[in-house]
This record gives structure tokens, C-alpha cells and sequence, in this order.
């Protein structure tokens, strides 16, 4: 066991001479967002799918369970370090995927990059990211990730993954609740809609097969080229066959994102995928769907020891990833928090985020008398 150094932070921040760029609390983040940010980029960040019931459930799966410490257990030693697909990391926590991060601050994924690999997490790299997924990777030394919106043109799709195992990323995740965007009321109310104006098509427009496929290059026809990438990433969803052929495609760790029924998870694992993560897309897609903290005990009991059980919607304190943990997770992924950090303070604000997230984690796991990750069980919640 060693001493963790992330509650350190704690000591950094009280002894600070300028306030942080933003606040220690993750769930403060969004109100503080809604009023640096315009409407629609932050409509866009912070909604979710119809009248917004899936969002809230996630955020009350969380406050339905409650934490009970435990006392005299040795706990000033703890260990948060983990090995996630055999790579060692200092927590199990990931950056999740968020595209077109451009929108909230002109760094956008770079800065995130650099924030993610100064506090050793991996950052998942968005098949929509504002800038080419090359560009991201030699931004910072990190763990890379790379998230893939399934292209409908297995050549497209094959050059993608063949650029990002060059450019070192590890783990794919593929997406696989978004083959249509949701009804999102906010952006349709603002007529706002970020991928029409082609700002995530960076990795596309950077393609060689996909320009391929153009009749005029981007340069000379951008309308054009962002309509056929739209149409080519979304419109059609997919089988378990096609996953198969998927994951024979990936010599790397292969993750299906947005599973939150036990029988897609056995489905998955017999598709010969690595692991799963447990997200509804943080409220986007279904309104009315199930909170994705309340589907995760039953998706990590199909999965058993099989399978990695990542999981995303709602986190936004260090005893929500406590929460998660405990309920299954083997690890989890941040997502609106960072986007916010980067929106207040570029690259600094995305490391503030990211290091009162951990603090806040190493924390609650001290005072619950918790010394290092697997001792996260259900047995340390109570339902309220
Ligand atoms: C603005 C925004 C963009 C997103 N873009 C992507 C994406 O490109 N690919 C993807 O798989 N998920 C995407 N997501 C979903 C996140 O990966 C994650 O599932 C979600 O943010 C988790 O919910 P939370 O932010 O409430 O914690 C996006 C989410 C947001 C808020």
C-alpha cells in the first residue's frame, strides 16, 4: 500500500493564492456553465433527449443510495491504482467520449488531452472530435482511446481504425446508442445543431478513403463532404454479427458503449467484445430510459468475471464513482464535469476538474474506511 497523493490537492486549493477556474463541486459545474456559456453550445452540452426525465433519473439512481462509513480500518493508507486491460492507471477512472469540443473552448480536444495525461487517466477520443485524431494523439503522452460512430462504409470504418491503431490508441469503443441522434428539444428549439456545420467532421474530412468517396475535395465543397459523413455515421443501426466482424477487425481492447440489458451485455461478451460500458449516453438518446446507475447490478452480474463493466451517466462526485464502484463498475467515465472544466479554464480547468474529481473519490473512500479499490462492494451502500 502507498500513500495516495490525491487528496493533496485538498491542501493545494486551501493554500491557493487565485481561486480555482471553477468549482470543487462537480454538480455545481452546469449552473456555473449555463452563465459563461452561450445558449447553444450549452443547450447542447446540457441536454439530454425529450423533456429531460432520463438526465434527472440519473441523478437520482445516485441520491437513492447512500454510503456508510466504516471506522478504524487503517485508512490513511489506501491504494486507488488499478489495472485496466492490463495497463496499470492511478484510479479507475476514464475520460468518456464527448465530440466537438471545440464548441465549449477553441483548445478543445488538445487541451483535454493534455489535462487527461498530466493526471495519467486515459481520454476517449471522439469519432466526432473537432480536430484529426492524429492531432489529439501528439498532443500528450497519455492512454489513448478512440470511440467509433460506425461508419455505414466498412472501408471508411477500416481506415479509421487503421489511423488510430497507428496513432497508438489502445482501447475502441464503439458507440453503439447513437445510430440516430435523439430527440433533443433543446438544441431543436435553438435550431442549434453543432454536426450540421460540420464541426465534428475533422477525423472524416482527414481521411484518405473517405475523400475518396467525394465527388469535390472539402476544400473546395465543405457542405457536401459534411452532409455525406452525416449521412454515413448515422441512419443505420447494426447486428451482433456485425459486431463479431468488428471485433476481427480490432487487434486492440474492444468496448461496446450505451448497454443497459443484461441479455445485450451476454450478447456482447459472446460477440467477443472486452468489455461493456453501462451508459445511456448520459440522458440523450431515450427519454424515459432506464437511469444507467439502476441498470448496472444486472448488466455487471451478466457480465461476471467474463467481461470489464465500465460505467457512465450522472457521476459527478467522488461518491458517485464510490456508487458506481460498489454497484459493479470496474471502472468509471467523467463526462459533462471535464466539458465544463473546459469551458471555465481550458487545459488548467479540465486538470481542476479531473483533480478534485480524484480528491473527492480519495476521500470518500478514506473517511468510508475503504483502502484501495476492490474492497468497493455493495455491502458499503444502503438504499435511502
Ligand atoms: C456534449 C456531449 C457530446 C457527446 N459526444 C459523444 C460522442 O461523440 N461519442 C459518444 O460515444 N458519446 C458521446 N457523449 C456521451 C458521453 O460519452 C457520456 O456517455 C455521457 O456524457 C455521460 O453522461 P454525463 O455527462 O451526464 O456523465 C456525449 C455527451 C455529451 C454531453
Amino acid at each position: 500500500m502507498t500513500d495516495t497523493t490525491f487528496s493533496a490537492y485538498r491542501s493545494e486549493l486551501l493554500g491557493r493564492d487565485e481561486p480555482p477556474p471553477c468549482s470543487t463541486d462537480g454538480a455545481a459545474l452546469e449552473e456555473s456553465a449555463r452563465r459563461i456559456m452561450a445558449p447553444g453550445p450549452f443547450g447542447y452540452v446540457a441536454g439530454g433527449a425529450g423533456s429531460g426525465a432520463t438526465v434527472r433519473a440519473n441523478r437520482e439512481a445516485f441520491d437513492r443510495h447512500r454510503i456508510v462509513p466504516r471506522m478504524l480500518r487503517g485508512a490513511h493508507k489506501r491504494e486507488l491504482g488499478v489495472r485496466l486491460f492490463g495497463v496499470p492507471l492511478p484510479a479507475p477512472v476514464v475520460l468518456a467520449p464527448i465530440g466537438v469540443q471545440t464548441l465549449v473552448h477553441p483548445d478543445g480536444e488538445l487541451a483535454v488531452a493534455r489535462a487527461a495525461a498530466s493526471v495519467g487517466l486515459p481520454m476517449t477520443v471522439s469519432t466526432t472530435a473537432s480536430y484529426p485524431l492524429e492531432q489529439v494523439a501528439a498532443a500528450a503522452a497519455g492512454p489513448r482511446w478512440f470511440q467509433l460512430y460506425w461508419p455505414d462504409d466498412d472501408e471508411v470504418c477500416l481506415s479509421l481504425l487503421d489511423r488510430a491503431r497507428r496513432s497508438g490508441y489502445a482501447t475502441l469503443v464503439v458507440t453503439a446508442d447513437n445510430w440516430a441522434f435523439g430527440w433533443r428539444t433543446t438544441d431543436l428549439d435553438l435550431g442549434y445543431a453543432p454536426a450540421a456545420d460540420g464541426l465534428g467532421s475533422a477525423n472524416a474530412l482527414a481521411d484518405p478513403v473517405f475523400r475518396r468517396r467525394l465527388a469535390r475535395p472539402p476544400e473546395q465543397d465543405r457542405p457536401a463532404a459534411v452532409a455525406r459523413w452525416a449521412a454515413m455515421f448515422t441512419g443505420t443501426d447494426r447486428d451482433w454479427d456485425q459486431l463479431a466482424w468488428l471485433r476481427r477487425q480490432w487487434a486492440g481492447t474492444l468496448l461496446l458503449k450505451g448497454v443497459l440489458h443484461a441479455d445485450d451485455a451476454r450478447q456482447a461478451v459472446a460477440a467477443g467484445v472486452d468489455g461493456v460500458v453501462v451508459s445511456n449516453h448520459g440522458g440523450r438518446q431515450v427519454d424515459g430510459a432506464v437511469a444507467a446507475l439502476d441498470a448496472l447490478p444486472a448488466v455487471a452480474a451478466a457480465v461476471g468475471d467474463r467481461a470489464t463493466v465500465l460505467f457512465d451517466s450522472g457521476i459527478r462526485t467522488g461518491a458517485d464513482m464510490v456508487k458506481a464502484l460498489c454497484l459493479g463498475a470496474d471502472a468509471v467515465c467523467v463526462g459533462r464535469p471535464y466539458l465544463y472544466g473546459l469551458a471555465h479554464g481550458g487545459e488548467p480547468g479540465v486538470r481542476h476538474v479531473l483533480r478534485s474529481l480524484l480528491a473527492d473519490l480519495d476521500l470518500t473512500m478514506a473517511l468510508s474506511g475503504v483502502r484501495a479499490i476492490d474492497e468497493l462492494r455493495p455491502g458499503l451502500l444502503r438504499p435511502r
